[in-house]
C-alpha cells in the first residue's frame, strides 16, 4: 500500500525569517500522521533552518535541485552530498520551471538558457541522489501546445524513459514521478481530476515497462499544478494519485494545512 505524500515547493520564496515563521505556523497547525508523509522543499538556503524546526516532528526537508557532481569548480551549485549533510529526504529534479518550459511571456528570452535542463541532466541528477539515497521526485509534464496536439502521453513517455535511462527498479523504488501539466502550474488552473488520474495511469503503467509491475506499484505519482485547499481532496481521492507537489498553496501555512488535511 502506497503511502499519500504532500510535498510543498516553495520555489524563489521566504528569507530565512519568513521561512522561519511559515514553519513555526504550520507546525502549530498540523502533524502529519503515521500514514501520509508530508515535505517542504524550501530554497537552499533555508533548507537548514526548516531541517531544524522539523527535527522533532514527522515532517521532512527537500531541495528543489541539485548538481550531478561530487565537489569541485561548478561554481553556483550545490552536489547531493551537501544535500544529505543537512538532512534532505527528497529532491525535486526536472521541475518544468528549471528545464525552462514556463512560459516565454512571463521571462525574458534571453534568461532561458539558464534553465535549460534536460532528460539527461535529469538522469544524472536522479543518479547523484540516489548514490546518496535521497529520493528523487521526478517532475514530467506537457506544454498546452503539445496537449492540442494530442502529444500528452508521448511527452511524458519520452521524459520518463530519458530521465530512467540506466536506474534499476530496486534503485528506485522509493522514487517519486509527479505529473506536472506546465499549463497548470501557477496559472490557477487545475488539470480536470479524471484526466489527472488517467495521466498517473499512464504513467504507472510507463514505469512498469521502465521497471517492473512491483516497481511501478511502489513508486508514488503525484499531481501538481494550482493544488489548492478547494480541490485537493477531489484531486487525491483519484485511484492513481498519489498526494501532490504544491507550490503557490504550500506558501501559506493555513492553506497547505488544509490541502494535508485532504490526504
Ligand atoms: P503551483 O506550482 O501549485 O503554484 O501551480 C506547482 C509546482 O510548480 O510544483
Amino acid at each position: 500500500m502506497r503511502k499519500k505524500l504532500v510535498v510543498g515547493n516553495w520555489k524563489m520564496n521566504l528569507t530565512r525569517s519568513e521561512a522561519r515563521a511559515a514553519i513555526e505556523s504550520l507546525l502549530l497547525l498540523i502533524e502529519p500522521t503515521t500514514d501520509a508523509e508530508v515535505a517542504i522543499c524550501p530554497t537552499y538556503l533555508t533548507i537548514d533552518t526548516v531541517a531544524q524546526l522539523f527535527r522533532r516532528s514527522r515532517f521532512r526537508v527537500g531541495a528543489q535541485d541539485v548538481f550531478w557532481g561530487n565537489a569541485g569548480a561548478f561554481t553556483g551549485n550545490v552536489s547531493a552530498a551537501m544535500l544529505k549533510d543537512v538532512e534532505c529526504h527528497f529532491c525535486i529534479v526536472g521541475h518544468s520551471e528549471t528545464r525552462g518550459r514556463f512560459g516565454k511571456l512571463e521571462v525574458p528570452e534571453s534568461t532561458i538558457p539558464y534553465f535549460s535542463e534536460t532528460d539527461e541532466t535529469v538522469n544524472l541528477k536522479i543518479k547523484a541522489l540516489l548514490y546518496q539515497s535521497i529520493h528523487p521526485i521526478l517532475c514530467v509534464g506537457e506544454t498546452l501546445a503539445e496537449r492540442e496536439a494530442g502529444n500528452t502521453d508521448r511527452v511524458i513517455q519520452s521524459q520518463l524513459k530519458g530521465a530512467l535511462e540506466g536506474i534499476e527498479g530496486a534503485e528506485f523504488w522509493e522514487g517519486v514521478v509527479a505529473y506536472e501539466p506546465v499549463w497548470a502550474i501557477g496559472t490557477g488552473k487545475t488539470c480536470d481530476s479524471a484526466e489527472a488520474s488517467r495521466v498517473c495511469g499512464m504513467i504507472r503503467a510507463s514505469l512498469a515497462e521502465i521497471f517492473d509491475e512491483e516497481t511501478a506499484e511502489a513508486i508514488r505519482v503525484l499531481y501538481g499544478g494550482s493544488v489548492k485547499g478547494a480541490n485537493a481532496q477531489e484531486l487525491f481521492s483519484q485511484p492513481d494519485i498519489d498526494g501532490g507537489l504544491v507550490g503557490g498553496a504550500s506558501l501559506i501555512a493555513e492553506e497547505f494545512s488544509k490541502i494535508v488535511r485532504s490526504v
